[in-house]
């Protein structure tokens, strides 16, 4: 079965191609290599000992998305990955987020809509709920206004998808709310590939660690929480990456319950700052520097999933512990 996944060279991506891989899946990888290494192909191909087909192609080129799907019309399903992510970059750069996130996902799903098998998964997020009243979030919790352009661009998106399902009763998609990825995979042959200075806490962690930066800023230890950092659901990305595959087969095999389902993925348990530091230093026997700083803004103080609808409806479940994860985006930043 051939399955179309676009930004499959990227952290989540390239996870799920291997996994979708060793699953018996076909596919079909779409990427611009606007924030991906083309050796993570090669990369790919040296864990599962199978050739993905790789086609160079920037999604904002409508015409190039055209004749695309035009010329594979075997196509059983879609994985769009395929998005910029840094959430303060969209701040300064509003047009180019609406552009890259909302204009590209148009494209494809006008595309996927004319074929026989409209099979559609869309990577969302966590941020969707912005700061929850209550923890941990479930899928019913309240859609509140975007912080960022990049988190607007996650909830525009869900919105066109459902609009399309409403009244295309043969279209099928779900909608997957990551919480916080992190980790690599087992071979420590792809992983997280930050381009400049880490936004995120686990590769700036694992930098930290490695000598490559000299100190992690904490960014505030004055919120309502145990130890007074923010928490977080940090979840193994090869967990994640088993989901999607677990989500598409769902839908391949006409077990969804409605033609536009949402989950949260996540572990299900809530990490602060402090902890995630401290699991870093137990599997790695080091001792991180690091100096608690003020908040940074946008920050939410908590976000942890409830996992239940995945857990019992989906019928997957996380598997890997922080320290699981932590091990592996260390083993991977060794290696690079
Ligand atoms: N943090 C630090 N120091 C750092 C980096 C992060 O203390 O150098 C803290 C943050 O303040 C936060 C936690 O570590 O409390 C996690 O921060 P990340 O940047 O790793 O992750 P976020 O939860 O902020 O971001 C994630 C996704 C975004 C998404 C956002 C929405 O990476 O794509 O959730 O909630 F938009």
């Amino acid at each position: 079965m051939k399955i179309v996944v676009t930004g499959g060279l990227g952290f989540i991506g390239s996870h799920t191609v291997v996994e979708l891989q060793n699953s018996g899946f076909e596919v079909v990888i779409i990427d611009n290599l606007s924030n991906a290494s083309i050796k993570v192909l090669e990369n790919i191909i040296s864990i599962t000992n199978q050739a993905p087909t790789f086609i160079k192609l920037d999604l904002k080129d409508k015409a190039k998305v055209q004749d695309f799907f035009r010329a594979h019309q075997d196509i059983k399903g879609v994985i769009h990955f395929a998005a910029s992510k840094a959430v303060g970059e969209s701040v300064e750069n509003p047009l180019m987020y609406y552009e890259n996130n909302i204009n590209t996902l148009v494209y494809v799903l006008q595309e996927l809509n004319k074929l026989e098998h409209s099979n559609f998964i869309f990577s969302s997020s966590c941020t969707v709920y912005g700061q929850a009243d209550t923890m941990p979030i479930t899928e019913n919790a309240p859609i509140k206004p975007a912080e960022s352009p990049y988190g607007n661009t996650k909830k525009i998106g869900e919105n066109i998808i459902e609009d399309i399902c409403k009244v295309t009763p043969d279209f099928k998609a779900i909608a997957l709310r990551y919480f916080n990825p992190i980790g690599a995979h087992k071979s420590a042959k792809i992983g997280e590939l930050p381009i400049g200075v880490p936004q995120n806490l686990v590769p700036y962690i694992t930098q930290t660690g490695q000598g490559i930066r000299e100190e992690l800023s904490v960014f505030g230890n004055d919120y309502p929480t145990e130890d007074g950092t923010c928490i977080r659901d940090y979840i193994h990305v090869v967990d994640l990456a088993k989901a999607h595959v677990v989500a598409l087969q769902r839908l391949l095999n006409d077990n969804n319950e409605t033609n536009f389902e949402v989950f949260n993925l996540g572990t299900g348990t809530g990490s602060s700052v402090l902890q995630v530091i401290k699991s870093f230093e137990r599997v790695s026997n080091k001792k991180l520097n690091y100096k608690i700083v003020d908040r940074r803004k946008g920050d939410v103080i908590s976000a942890y999933a409830d996992t239940t609808k995945a857990n019992t409806v989906l019928g997957w479940t996380a598997e890997s512990s922080l320290d699981d994860a932590m091990k592996s985006a260390w083993n991977w930043q060794q290696k690079l």
